[in-house]
């Protein structure tokens, strides 16, 4: 029965006010969260996926596209405050999910959030590669281009070909040295976390500011771009489908709620920072988003650092802004890599201590106060990843995982108001059950969006995820092992003979 299992509120409150065993260390106040959310947040997206969506499927309308995505992201949000509020505890939508749908389902979203988590370490690694290889080159030390792939590429018909070169060493670096600061403990990486997000969001405001008294309004007529046939090639297609493949630059604002047992007052810091993350980010990328299609036309932005190209574009008088946005979005990708990996491990310590990974992602180190080897564990794996996988397998299965734990955690909050009505809900979700509905279906809409060979191996990694249950979790579980320690002791508390009739 242990999959259909759930926790309830009180256990998880528990768990999370340290009643139940050693805890996570509560350092973190608004303004470190919300920095963690836009630091989580803020990168490839923005820096290099604008152009590609801006080139080939929305032209100027992609910051419509932006905040289109952003309503998806809105409607989770409000679910994942309530949650967040009511339980606050690391483990994000994996732990809300043990309490709505049980064991089982909790780790098919625990899997999925690994998608989210750990693959995005290494595809924003991969793409702090790109960045600071071209960087390099043009200061005059380029980088042997042996040393600036991974082994294998994706062939135009989906297979996997040599690519030529041996590993992804700038990858490999950027996830040693995000790890390394993990590892220095919450209070060190979210400070420096903190210092990244602060020059990210000045060089942001900088482009809006002084690139918008150099647009040239012409760049944004016709706004949607005429359909060029086929769904997504422009018109409203097109703005439909860059919103789902704009989810990407989304991805990470949800990462406040992974801290929410590291956070002080969670009830109402926790709520507000996702809030704040979330208006953070949508504000920036419409404005940034809406000035890059201006300054230069949306048919050549089609290159891997469009806010670099658009300004170069615009003129010699904006080089330095040039020149900052480069070490900005370098630095900026780096803040995603160390987020995402801060991000994965508490969610791997939620799911070991309750018993469905392998205790040793669940150990606390004593100095630190963090879970020290997993964070090893986590910084290794993302590390091999990065310096050998290929960016294309990773993206999109990224956006599809994420989508899950999103749509799964506007359910839950239905679930939820009918199975514990009177629980504290010290955040409610306005409207529910339309809110919710709201969530769920445009998270449905954009999965949707995405093609079907995503699909194919969210269900592989799924099939891989319940294989590793069956195997260990099942056997491991603490709250069946609890289950089943309550019905022994209420055999042995039962009259030895049975009354007669
Ligand atoms: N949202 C993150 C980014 O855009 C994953 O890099």
């Amino acid at each position: 029965m242990s999959f259909w299992s759930r926790k309830t509120i009180e256990m998880c409150t528990a768990e999370a006010y340290g009643e139940d065993g050693p805890r996570l260390r509560r350092s973190l106040g608004a303004v470190g969260l919300t920095a963690f959310g836009v630091g989580c947040t803020i990168g490839a997206g923005i820096f290099s996926l604008t152009g590609d969506v801006a080139a080939h499927q929305a032209g100027p309308a992609v910051s419509l596209s932006f905040l289109l995505s952003s309503i998806a992201c809105f409607f989770a949000g409000l679910c994942y405050a309530e949650f967040a509020a009511m339980v606050p505890i690391s483990g994000s939508a994996y732990s809300y999910s043990f309490v709505t749908l049980g064991e089982g389902i909790a780790w098919i979203i625990g899997w999925s959030l690994v998608l989210e988590w750990l693959f995005s370490a290494s595809v924003v690694a991969i793409s702090w590669s790109g960045y600071t290889s071209a960087a390099l080159k043009d200061i005059g030390f380029p980088l042997p281009a042996m040393l600036t792939h991974g082994p294998f590429t994706l062939s135009a018909s989906g297979h996997w070909i040599p690519s030529g070169a041996w590993f992804d060493m700038p990858a490999v670096l950027v996830v040693v040295a995000c790890t390394a600061l993990a590892l220095a403990g919450t209070r060190t990486s979210a400070a420096v976390n903190t210092v990244i997000v602060v020059a990210k969001l000045i060089a942001l405001v900088l482009i809006i500011l002084i690139g918008a008294r150099h647009v040239h309004p012409e760049n944004w007529q016709p706004f949607i771009p005429r359909n060029e046939g086929g769904f997504g090639h422009f018109g409203w297609s097109g703005v439909a489908r860059a919103a789902g493949t704009l989810f990407f630059a989304y991805i990470g604002f949800d990462g406040v709620s992974t801290l929410a047992e590291e956070a002080r007052n969670p009830q109402r810091t926790v709520p507000w920072s996702l809030f704040a993350s979330l208006l953070i980010c949508t504000v920036l990328y419409v404005s940034v988003s809406i000035v890059v299609t201006g300054l230069a036309h949306y048919r050549s932005l089609g290159v891997a650092d469009p806010l670099y190209f658009a300004l170069s574009r615009a003129g010699v008088s904006l080089g330095y802004l040039r020149g900052l946005v480069a070490v900005v979005a370098i630095a900026g990708l780096l803040s995603v890599v160390l987020a995402s990996i801060v991000g994965q491990v508490r969610i791997f310590y939620s799911m070991a201590r309750d018993g469905l990974l392998p205790p040793a992602f669940g150990r606390l180190s004593p100095s630190a106060g963090i879970p020290f080897l997993s964070t090893i564990i986590t910084g290794t794996a993302a590390t091999v990843m990065a310096g050998l996988l290929p960016l294309e397998l990773l993206g999109e299965l990224i956006s599809i995982g994420t989508l899950l734990a999103f749509a799964m955690v506007c359910a839950g909050v239905v679930i939820l108001r009918r199975i514990a009505p009177d629980a504290r809900r010290p955040f409610r979700t306005p409207w529910v059950p339309v809110v919710p509905a709201l969530g769920f279906l445009s998270c449905l809409a954009l999965m949707l969006s995405l093609p079907a060979g995503t699909w194919i191996r969210l269900a592989v990694w799924t099939g891989l995820g319940l294989v590793i249950y069956a195997l260990y979790g099942r056997h491991h579980s603490r709250l069946s092992a609890a289950g089943s320690r309550k019905t022994a002791e209420s055999e042995r508390t039962l009259p030895r003979s049975s009354p007669p009739p």
